[in-house]
């Protein structure tokens, strides 16, 4: 799905699958340097992170490995309570890995910071963390993003694997929410 094909849909458009496309082709860069013969576990954090990683895996000229969690956390749908549920745990064990966490967006970050406490309880080699999207909300939590795409503003987003009650996953783009679609 094109950003034209829903133009009412959008209050604005904050960046183009052109963008986005650029921006994860930087971030591969890095960590093919940093990863270099580490052979990276990428876990991904499902469903939102599903188009990062694709996207960011095959920019990368390193060999990786991938595996999913999936989690939800408890809140009032609209902000986040930072406590996370496991709905689907890895395959893989991260002993002695190099774990990459790849998430669609961090907005408070408080999912991410309980992901981070959890995986470093399963003595990983290292872990860091990759993002599409950070809101400043994130700030409150000193979560560190090492491989950040785009720090965007507070509004709901969606596109580029970011839903809203099911749909824009497929969206190439990523847009604010008009609220018109939920008002
Ligand atoms: P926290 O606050 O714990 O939450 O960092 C991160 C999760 O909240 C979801 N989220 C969004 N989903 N549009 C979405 O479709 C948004 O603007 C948005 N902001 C937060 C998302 O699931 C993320 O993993
Ligand atoms: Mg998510």
């Amino acid at each position: 799905m094109n950003l034209d094909d829903v133009p009412d849909d959008l209050s604005a458009v904050l960046f183009t699958e052109e963008q986005i496309t650029t921006r994860i082709r930087e971030l591969a860069a890095r960590i093919d340097q940093d990863y270099a013969d580490r052979n990276p576990l990428m876990v991904g954090i499902l469903n939102g992170a599903v188009m990062i990683m694709a996207d960011l895996s095959r920019a990368l000229s390193i060999h990786c490995e991938m595996d999913w969690m999936a989690i939800s956390s408890y809140g009032s749908g609209v902000s986040s309570s930072g406590v996370v549920r496991i709905l689907k745990d890895m395959n893989t064990s991260v002993v002695g890995r190099h774990v990459l966490i790849v998430e669609d967006i961090v907005d408070t970050g408080l999912t991410l910071a309980y992901l981070i406490e959890n995986l470093k309880s399963r003595n990983p080699a290292s872990i860091e963390v990759c993002a599409g999207f950070r809101k400043p909300e994130a700030q409150r939590n000193e979560v560190e993003v090492k491989y950040l795409g785009f720090d965007i503003p507070s509004d709901f987003v969606v596109g580029y694997g970011l839903d809203y009650a099911g749909r824009y996953r497929n969206l190439r783009g990523l847009g604010i929410l008009s609220p018109s679609v939920y008002s």
